[in-house]
């Protein structure tokens, strides 16, 4: 068979850990040939490839990023742009598809192998990437647990800081409309507050909970906010944390709630505060060790799926096995944080 690959959407370690282990297997076991798609779906509209072998895929299991590149094209978003890709898979006579990605890469590969007409029976299976670990239908997704570390490093970083300063430290941390990121590195740093796009806050509240602390004896907060956290309605002016363009999935990009959060808490309690904005740090440099054995694990049940003709299928972890789920179960609903983990980390508030 000759398989198309390609990584969508925002980078994420663990990326060439995957086609690593698609490659190996599939080459080497399986006597398939591979096509990597530069920038996502761009590289397929575009027929833009790069050839993948287990040669050219040596040493990559540490290397964060993507070796094929990635871009946040939607192909549905142009009056040609499925025709184009339809056209690149029957040039390069891809039988089968392997889209490493999130919610977006995913939903674009679940309507292509729907049948025809609404589809184009293209055979895809998916393979579940986000450092905002907001996918459902998978417990994790890779990247994530690398960003949660990266996170927590930094928070770690800033008690110190925060301590010797008398201080408040507003730490921002991506994860879009999910705050996974922010509540396992708020529990794992030991913030004293975690404000989640799940749950709109009240800065009267934050401002009370930090102020009660610091007369308890305390003379440091560290508060992580979720870039998508939202103030509650009519309870705090400028919230709104969209600015930019939009992508070509209707996104706009998120960051800077943590300034504003800042400010609010320096001017209503008097505390000495300063933020730090994470952004972009949390997608780079190398996989941790989870992310690399995991998204291996990912490389390999892809291939495997493809070898037994298991289209529209996402693979999964699900407790400690990896699982097939139907591509579109997926990309239906976000996955946000639930409740238990929430009153987890308010335990150790204020
Ligand atoms: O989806 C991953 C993510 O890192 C989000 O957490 C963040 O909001 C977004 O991507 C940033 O996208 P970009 O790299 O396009 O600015």
């Amino acid at each position: 068979m000759r398989i198309g690959i390609l990584t969508g959407g925002g980078d994420c370690p663990g990326l060439n850990a995957v086609i690593r282990g698609i490659v190996r297997k599939g080459e080497g076991i399986y006597g398939h040939q591979f096509v990597g798609f530069r920038h996502g779906w761009r590289g397929v509209v575009e027929n833009e490839t790069v050839d993948l072998t287990v040669a050219s895929t040596r040493g990559l299991i540490h290397r964060g990023g993507t070796i094929l590149g990635t871009s946040r094209t939607n192909p549905y978003q142009s009056a040609d742009g499925v025709s184009r890709l339809l056209d690149t898979l029957a040039r390069q006579q891809i039988d089968a598809l392997v889209t490493i990605g999130g919610e977006d890469t995913l939903g674009v590969a679940a309507k292509l192998s729907e049948p025809a007409p609404q589809g184009a029976d293209v055979a895809v299976v998916g393979v579940p990437k986000t450092i905002d670990n907001d996918l459902s239908a998978t417990d994790f997704t890779f990247g994530f647990h690398t960003a949660v570390q990266i996170a927590t490093d930094a928070i770690d970083r800033l008690h110190t800081t925060a301590e010797s300063h008398d201080r408040v430290m507003v730490v921002e941390v991506m994860g879009r409309y999910a705050g996974w990121i922010a509540t396992y590195s708020g529990i794992a740093g030991g913030a004293d507050i975690v404000l989640v796009p799940e749950e709109p806050f009240d800065i009267a509240e934050v401002c009370a909970r930090i102020e009660h602390r610091h007369r308890r004896g305390s003379s440091f907060s560290i508060i992580v906010v979720a870039e998508g956290a939202a103030p509650r309605e009519g309870t705090m002016e400028s919230g709104g944390t969209s600015r930019g363009p939009v992508d070509q999935f209707g996104h706009v990009q998120l960051g800077g709630i943590g300034n504003t959060v800042g400010e609010e808490i320096g001017r209503r309690t008097g505390f000495e505060t300063r933020v730090t904005i994470l952004g972009h740090v949390l997608r780079g440099g190398t996989p941790t060790a989870y992310d690399r054995v995991l998204a291996t694990r990912f490389g390999i049940a892809a291939i495997d799926a493809i070898e037994d003709g298991d289209f529209a299928t996402m693979v999964a972890l699900r407790g400690q096995a990896i699982e097939r789920v139907p591509i579109a179960d997926a990309v239906r609903q976000l996955k946000t944080v639930d409740r238990e983990l929430i009153d987890v980390a308010s335990v150790f508030f204020g």
